[in-house]
């Protein structure tokens, strides 16, 4: 029988021009390049200027992307942005993108799942590339986090950054070990309240400010980081001891490490970026992805899974060969 794959044709990324450090941020708020360096591992983050708009970055990034599978905007066919800070309340930012690629038609919406935002839109992808609803796919990680900070709150306003990442994936026959091999989400609504905005069209009419128990978060963000890595490996039939490449969502240094320690993975095999992007939710695993490819550590045959948790709880886990 002929395997139908959701096979990477190509990927590219995005981030702001203005790079804040963690001393440009000590300058206006009580904290300093020691503790957050030391409680996360972040130097820098990029902030989108006025009038950057998420839908901006995200279509730099796919425009890039586009180019490195050699396709035009006019054999896409589904476009999946992750995202959490759309332009608007509606429509979709991938309709926006969708317009700003010059796009034909074809499906375009968001999917909501805060920093688990990228596993999700490349589940949807996937279910829709391998059932023949599709035939190429831009699956966007994108966000202007910066534009939820509370900049008097020092315990979340240090943590995030703005970017965008994007993936093509196309349906390919006879595909069987190639492309997405396994992927596995989940949700607990039980832990809403501890990661989430506190404005929004239905409740406030505000766009509000992100709030976060950050201890719990850290606390479940290991369990859940590494469980997802396991379940996306069966459901790909692969284990530990076959990954190439660990990409994990970048929050927190500390969170990272303790996930490569409990899954007793060498540290050079996780994919780190959160020194110089800081957490930039849906987007941060495709912007690690394209930086390792760049870097030349990620290369055509690499069995890698890509894992994230965010506010909801949301978690998922994806794994594919490159
Ligand atoms: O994508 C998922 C979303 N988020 C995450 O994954 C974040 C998960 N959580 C974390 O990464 C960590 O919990 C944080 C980095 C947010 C905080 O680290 P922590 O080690 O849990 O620190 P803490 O909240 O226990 O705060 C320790 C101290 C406190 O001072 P006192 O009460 O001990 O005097 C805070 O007020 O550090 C203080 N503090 C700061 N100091 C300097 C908190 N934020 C800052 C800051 N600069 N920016």
């Amino acid at each position: 029988m002929l395997s139908v794959r959701a096979v990477v044709r190509g990927w590219g990324a995005a981030v702001p021009a203005r790079v804040v450090t963690n001393a440009d941020l000590a300058a206006d708020m009580d904290t300093s390049d020691e503790w957050i360096r030391a409680r996360t591992g972040i130097r820098q983050r990029h902030i989108a200027g006025d009038g950057e708009y998420t839908s901006d970055l995200a279509a730099e990034a796919a425009g890039r992307a586009l180019e490195r599978a050699g396709l035009g905007p006019g054999d896409v066919d589904l476009i999946v942005v992750a995202t959490s800070t759309p332009d608007h309340t509606f429509p979709a930012t991938a309709t926006a993108v969708q317009r700003k690629l010059g796009c034909g038609i074809g499906v375009a919406f968001d999917v909501q799942a805060v920093c688990a935002g990228f596993p999700y839109a490349v589940t949807v992808a996937d279910q829709f590339l391998r059932l023949g609803q599709a035939s190429t796919a831009l699956v966007i990680g994108a966000e202007t986090f910066s534009r939820l900070m509370d900049w008097s709150d020092r315990g979340t306003a240090v943590l995030f950054g703005d970017g965008a990442g994007a993936l093509v994936l196309s349906a390919e026959a006879d595909a069987a070990d190639r492309g997405v091999l396994g992927c596995y989400l989940g949700a607990d609504g039980r832990y809403y309240d501890d990661l989430f905005v506190d404005g929004g069209p239905s409740t406030t009419s505000t766009t509000g400010y992100l709030r976060m128990n950050g201890q719990e978060v850290f606390r479940q963000a290991v369990a859940m980081l590494s469980m997802s890595v396991i379940e996306a490996l069966a459901r790909a039939g692969h284990d530990l001891a076959d990954l190439d490449w660990i990409v994990p969502h970048q929050a927190n240094r500390r969170i990272i490490d303790a996930v490569g320690k409990r899954l007793r993975v060498p540290t050079e095999k996780v994919i780190v970026t959160v020194d110089r992007h800081a957490n930039t939710s849906a987007a941060s695993i495709p912007l690690a992805l394209d930086l390792a490819a760049a870097d030349g550590r990620l290369r055509a045959g690499n069995l890698i899974a890509l894992t994230a948790m965010g506010g909801g709880f949301t978690w998922g886990g994806v794994v594919l060969r490159w």
